[in-house]
């Protein structure tokens, strides 16, 4: 049976659609049976319904806490057998509450080779920061934002001639091809994390 996978985003989706189109394309064995978002303005939501996944707006302000928040969201995700959550684009910061009770199973890309340039401006930062190689990272999520073990990475050098747009370009196009190749990893129990296997929950 197929496992089921949720992918969380914020924005434009261009890592979603990549997902979808590798479990299409029999590149990647799973069901993307979630999309959880938390921007009701945010593109990836019409791209999740085109393609027929299921989509859970999660607004943060309609509940009392950030716990009732994530108590909310850990409820459907359970109910709904999820094994692996991938983050791609989603930027919340998870809590302590999340990330244990799914603890080794959510994963994270990030457009800058970890540890450096964290945050959201990741490529704009190192672009102004004149560094010659950033990359993109794929990673286990604990309770730090953009820190975990690393499962994939690859630099990316910036060009003299480069803009920040065609940098933005050449990252998201290294995105696109190492995200389905980390969720296969992590779904074939290929991945250890601190001497364990990342299994998929039974
Ligand atoms: C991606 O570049 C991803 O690496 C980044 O957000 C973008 C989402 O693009 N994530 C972070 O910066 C996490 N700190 P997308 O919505 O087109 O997939």
């Amino acid at each position: 049976m197929k496992k089921n996978i949720a992918i969380f985003a914020s924005g434009n989706g261009s890592n979603f659609v990549a997902l979808v189109k590798a479990v299409k394309q029999r590149r990647l064995d799973c069901r993307i049976s979630l999309l959880v978002c938390d921007n009701p303005h945010a593109p990836v939501l019409e791209k999740a319904r085109k393609a027929g996944i299921e989509t859970l707006l999660v607004e943060r302000p309609a509940f009392a806490s950030r716990r009732a928040f994530e108590e909310a969201v850990i409820r459907y995700l359970k109910a709904a057998d999820i094994k692996l959550i991938v983050l791609a684009g989603f930027m919340r910061v998870l809590s302590p509450l999340l990330v244990n009770a799914f603890r080794g199973k959510i994963i994270n890309i990030h457009p800058a080779l970890l540890p450096a340039f964290k945050g959201a401006h990741a490529i704009a930062d190192a672009f102004h920061y004149g560094v010659k190689i950033t990359g993109v990272t794929v990673h286990v999520v604990d309770e730090e934002v953009d820190h975990g073990p690393i499962i994939l990475q690859e630099a990316v050098p910036i060009k003299p001639a480069d803009t920040l747009a065609s940098l933005e370009k050449r990252i998201h196009q290294v995105e696109h091809r190492l995200y389905p190749r980390a969720v296969r990893l992590c779904l074939e129990g290929k991945v250890k994390v601190a001497g364990r296997t990342l299994k998929p929950r039974s």
